[in-house]
């Protein structure tokens, strides 16, 4: 009678180990490490001076902003002149920087004259 029950204690032993082991191994979940979060790089893409558009191209964007460029193809004006003149657009609102004012001063002033 012993000798038959025992295949089978072993067998409920076996069964009832591997379960508590299997619920044992679930305690030991390991808690997911979270990233440190990625450093962003600033690249610095600003460059110091930016570079001078031609002064074709500064006169057909920032001069054709509230007049035509046809105020500027009939006008004939000395160097002084287009200088009195754009320092006044820039008053009223053209945008300019210093090297860019420069650079379509000369060309205006090669070109309508
Ligand atoms: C913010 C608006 C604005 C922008 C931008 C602008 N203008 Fe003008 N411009 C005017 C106005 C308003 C007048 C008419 C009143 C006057 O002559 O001041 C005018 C008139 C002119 C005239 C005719 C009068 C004259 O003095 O011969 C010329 C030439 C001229 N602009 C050139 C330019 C040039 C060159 C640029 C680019 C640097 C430019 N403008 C950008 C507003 C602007």
């Amino acid at each position: 009678m012993t000798r038959k029950f025992y295949p089978w204690l072993i067998a409920l032993v076996v069964l009832v180990v591997g379960i508590l082991a299997a619920c044992g191994g679930r305690t030991e979940t390991p808690s997911p490490t979270v990233a440190a979060s990625p450093t962003v790089a600033v690249s610095p893409t600003v460059a110091a001076s930016p570079p001078v558009a031609d002064g074709a191209t500064l006169l057909q964007e920032r001069c054709t902003v509230c007049h035509t460029l046809e105020r500027v193809e009939s006008a004939r004006k000395t160097a002084e002149e287009w200088e009195r003149t754009v320092a006044r657009m820039i008053r009223r609102g053209a945008e300019l920087t210093e090297a860019e004012r420069a650079v379509l001063v000369e060309y205006l002033a090669a070109k309508y004259r």
